[in-house]
């Protein structure tokens, strides 16, 4: 089989394509043949090993995973003797959580309880293709929504609203009956008005923070504003919630001990819930996948070279071949 292996930390040149045995599965253990996987910003972070910390759980000096990956769709290929969540043949999809499950190859394995934490049957109405685009990005924002449980009547207003993470946010919101106005490039507002966006502001060609709508919610999905430029645009008791990393956690403690407006830091929790919130809103049509560009897994250096760029719109699909 086909894998993309590294030796060491950094982006993405040290990454080879390898030929490597199939793995055979433990009596615990499912073996999953991937079909599409992701290029996505987690796998970004894995990559490279930054943050710093995250290094702790990845390896200090060196990688202790060489195969990285997230996301995945695919067939359960086989089952070890032990295995009653799943059987070979069950269409899948699933997110290996903030350090990767290894899905960059063309197969891999997991062991029973991992699996029924990251994956689930995958929706009867996409492809392959399709589905890999409705799971990490979709992934931060449906847990983000489904722990806000916002309602029907309120406004909201999403930063940076075509990454994977912003465009997920417009289509829950829209699900709840929430307001939507969208932070994007104006090249690509026919897109998020698509998505169900009421109002897009060109943050090439207006200062946002002048809007002069009030608003419940304001979600940086690309971490690159903050609550003190936002907080204007906040009603009084209004949330504001970023993909950025732990300075958020101090903002969300001291601003809940004042009252008012305030940060909230979501810890992304049940990956299998959520993509089951996923899965119920695509087979409703409420949720559609965004997919900017797709690469064979040969290019997948080239790929990653992209998604850092920070410039991707929804999803970069990484296709596998098997
Ligand atoms: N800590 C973690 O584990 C973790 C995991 C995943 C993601 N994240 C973070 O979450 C963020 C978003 O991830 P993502 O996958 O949704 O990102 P993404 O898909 O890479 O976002 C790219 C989008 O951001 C927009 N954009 C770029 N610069 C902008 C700016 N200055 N103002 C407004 N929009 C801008 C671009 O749209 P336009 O063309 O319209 O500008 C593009 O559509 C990243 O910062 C990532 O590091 C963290």
């Amino acid at each position: 089989m086909k894998a993309a292996v590294r030796s060491k930390y950094g982006l993405p040149g040290d990454l080879r394509i390898k030929e490597l045995e199939i793995p055979t599965p433990k009596d615990n253990e499912v073996l999953i043949k991937v079909h599409a996987t992701t290029a996505n910003r987690t796998d970004c972070h894995v990559l490279l090993g930054k943050p710093f910390i995250m290094r702790f759980f990845t390896g200090l000096f060196r990688p202790r995973l060489s195969i990285i990956g997230s996301d995945f769709t695919g067939q359960v290929e086989s089952v070890g003797s032990m295995v009653q969540s799943f059987n070979a043949g069950d269409k899948i999809m699933g997110f290996g959580g903030v350090f990767g499950c290894g899905s960059h190859a063309q197969y891999f394995t997991l062991p029973e309880t991992t699996a029924t934490n990251a994956m689930i049957i995958m929706p009867g109405n996409l492809t392959y293709d399709q589905s890999a685009a409705c799971l990490e990005g979709a992934f931060y924002a449906g847990s983000g929504i489904i722990q806000l449980a916002p309602k029907a009547g309120q406004k909201a207003l999403v930063y940076g609203a075509t990454g994977a993470i912003g465009s997920s946010y417009v289509q829950f919101l829209k699900y709840y009956n929430v307001y939507v106005t969208a932070v994007c490039d104006g090249e690509h507002s026919e897109l998020i008005k698509s998505l169900g966006a009421d109002k897009v502001i060109d943050y090439k060609r207006e200062d946002f923070t002048k809007d002069t709508e009030k608003y419940d919610y304001v979600f940086d999905s690309v971490n690159k504003t903050g609550f003190f430029k936002c907080k204007p645009l906040l009603k009084k008791k209004g949330i504001y919630a970023s993909s950025g990393g732990f300075e958020y956690l101090f903002l969300a403690f001291f601003t809940s001990i004042f009252g008012g407006k305030k940060v909230i830091f979501h810890v992304p929790k049940d990956v299998t819930g959520t993509l089951g919130f996923i899965k119920d809103l695509i087979e409703k049509g409420s949720f559609k996948p965004v997919i900017d560009r797709m690469y064979p897994i040969d290019k997948i250096a080239e790929a990653f070279t992209y998604v850092a760029t920070g410039q991707k719109i929804g999803t970069v699909i990484i296709t596998m071949n098997a």
